[in-house]
C-alpha cells in the first residue's frame, strides 16, 4: 500500500498563517513541476468560500514567491474549501463529500496540536481517515509522556507506514547537504572525531520576532519550536555514524542511536531567554515565562564524539539571520615562542546561503618573517531561484508514502517528470547515494 500516491491532499488550517506562509507557495511550485494533479482541499473554521480561500491563495502567493500565472491557475483548478467546526461531525460528513471517490487521501494538520487528537478521531468516525494518510508537525506533545500519548492515539486510528511525523528541516537541501559532505567525500571522515575536533557550534538566529503569531509561539518556545525538531536534525546529520542504505529506516537507525547517546542536560548547561517586548506581542500572557532563546551543551557519548560539547543557540530577534555550523579543532602544538596560533575550523552555513569554509593560518603576504593571520577557504553557493523548497519536499514524500524526503526526486508522481531539473537532480541523487 505504502507506494500508491496519495489521492487528494486535505490540508486543515488552510485560512492560517502557516498555509499563508509556506503551504501555498509550496502547493504552487508542487503543480508547477507536475508533481501535484490530484484535488487539493482547504478545511478551516472561518465562515469563508470557496472563492474566499482561492483569493487568500493569491495574496499568500503574491507575498511569497510570486504567483506563476499557468501553475496558479492549475492550482485553483485543484482547490477545494470546506468551512466548519473541527468539534463538529458534519464538517467531516462535507469533507468525505468533497474527497468524492478518493481512497487514499493525504490528510495534513497545519493546526494548533491540541487539536490533533479531535481531527483525527472525526477522520476515523467520518471514513475520511479510511485508507489515508495524516501528515503532522511539531510539536509532538509538550512533553515525553503527551508525546507518547499522541503517538499511541495516532496508532490506535492509522497504521505507522501512514503516520507523517514532519519536519520541514528534513526537507532542506542544505541539511542534507551535510551527509553528502560527510559520506561523499573521503577526506572529511579522517578529522570528523573527537581526536580533531574540539568543539561543534550550531546557531541559528533569527532578526525577527513572533511575527503575529505569538499565542502558538508562548505555549511552544524556542527549545520545542526550533531546537528540539529543527536543530536535532542539524546535530544527527553532523553526528551520525554512515548509514547502511539511504531508505528512511536505515538513516533513522543511525539519528537514533545519536539522540540515545545524548547525555541527560544539567540545568548548569541550559540558558533561556527572552527578548524585551516579547509580552507586548499579541497573544503572548504578560507574566510569561515563555523562552524566545535558547542556549545548551550537549554531550554525545558515543566513541566518535566522548568528550566533544556542542552547543546549540536559538533565538529570536538577534541581530541577524542566519543558520550555521562552526567545528573548532585542537589546537595545534605551538613549538616556536610568542607565536599565537588561532584554532582551525570548519564553517558549514546552510542558510540564508549555502557555505562551506575552511579557517586555517598561513604566512601573512604582506608581511616578512614568521606573521601569520587567519583566513578561510570558502566554497558557497546561492540556492537556485527554482530549487525545492523543503515543504514541497516533505508534502511531496509524504503523499507518495516516503519518509525520506531528499528521496523524493526518485518517487514518479502521477502525471510523470516534466522538470528537466529535477531528472538532473535525480541523477545526481543516484550518484550520491
Ligand atoms: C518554523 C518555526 O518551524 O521554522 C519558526 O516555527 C522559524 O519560528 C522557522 O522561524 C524557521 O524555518 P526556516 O526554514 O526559515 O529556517
Amino acid at each position: 500500500m505504502t507506494d500508491i500516491h496519495s489521492d487528494a491532499l486535505v490540508f486543515f488550517g488552510a485560512t492560517g498563517d502557516l498555509a499563508y506562509k509556506k503551504i501555498f507557495p509550496a502547493l504552487q511550485a508542487m503543480v508547477k513541476r507536475g508533481h501535484l494533479t490530484v484535488p487539493v482541499v482547504g478545511v478551516a473554521k472561518a465562515g469563508w468560500n470557496l472563492e474566499q480561500l482561492r483569493a487568500r491563495a493569491k495574496d499568500s502567493l503574491e507575498k511569497h514567491g510570486g504567483v506563476d500565472p499557468v501553475a496558479f491557475v492549475k492550482l485553483l483548478g485543484l482547490l477545494r474549501y470546506v468551512d466548519g467546526d473541527y468539534q463538529d461531525g458534519a464538517t467531516f460528513t462535507a469533507l468525505r463529500q468533497e474527497l468524492k471517490d478518493a481512497h487514499r487521501p493525504a490528510h495534513y494538520l497545519a493546526i494548533p496540536p491540541v487539536l490533533f487528537e479531535t481531527v483525527v478521531e472525526h477522520l476515523a468516525q467520518s471514513n475520511c481517515g479510511r485508507g489515508a494518510r495524516v501528515i503532522v508537525e511539531k510539536p509532538f506533545g509538550h512533553d515525553l509522556a503527551s508525546a507518547q500519548d499522541l503517538n499511541k492515539y495516532l496508532l490506535s486510528v492509522f497504521n505507522e507506514e501512514d503516520i507523517f511525523r514532519i519536519d520541514h528541516y528534513l526537507g532542506k537541501r542544505a541539511v542534507n547537504n551535510l551527509l553528502a559532505f560527510r559520506f561523499a567525500n573521503s577526506f572529511v571522515e579522517s578529522f570528523w572525531n573527537r581526536n580533531h575536533i574540539h568543539s561543534v557550534e550550531i546557531t541559528m538566529a533569527e532578526d525577527f520576532g513572533v511575527q503575529g503569531r505569538g499565542a502558538f509561539y508562548d505555549q511552544t518556545g524556542t527549545i520545542r519550536d526550533v531546537v528540539q525538531n529543527h536543530l536535532f536534525q542539524v546535530l544527527s546529520n553532523l553526528a551520525m555514524e554512515p548509514p547502511v542504505g539511504f531508505d528512511s529506516d536505515s538513516v533513522r537507525d543511525e539519528k537514533v542511536k545519536v539522540l540515545k547517546a545524548i547525555a541527560p542536560i544539567d540545568e548548569k548547561s541550559l540558558l533561556r531567554g527572552q527578548f524585551r517586548g516579547y509580552r507586548e506581542e499579541n497573544g503572548v500572557a504578560k507574566d510569561s515565562q515563555t523562552e524566545t532563546f535558547a542556549a545548551l551543551k550537549l554531550e554525545i557519548n558515543s566513541w566518535r564524539w566522548k568528550g566533544v560539547p556542542f552547543y546549540i543557540r536559538a533565538g529570536k530577534n538577534l541581530p541577524t539571520t542566519c543558520t550555521e555550523i562552526i567545528a573548532k579543532f585542537h589546537k595545534p602544538p605551538t613549538l616556536i615562542p610568542d607565536i599565537v596560533l588561532t584554532e582551525n575550523h570548519l564553517r558549514l552555513r546552510l542558510s540564508p546561503e549555502v557555505i562551506i569554509a575552511m579557517g586555517m593560518m598561513t604566512l601573512r603576504p604582506d608581511a616578512e618573517g614568521l606573521a601569520l593571520q587567519s583566513g578561510e577557504m570558502v566554497a558557497s553557493h546561492s540556492p537556485r531561484a527554482d530549487e525545492m523548497d523543503a515543504y514541497e519536499r516533505v508534502l511531496g514524500a509524504a503523499m507518495a508514502g516516503d519518509s525520506t524526503p531528499q528521496e523524493i526526486d526518485r518517487v514518479t508522481p502521477p502525471g510523470g517528470w516534466d522538470n528537466p531539473a529535477d531528472k538532473a537532480a535525480l541523477a545526481v541523487a543516484g550518484e550520491a547515494a
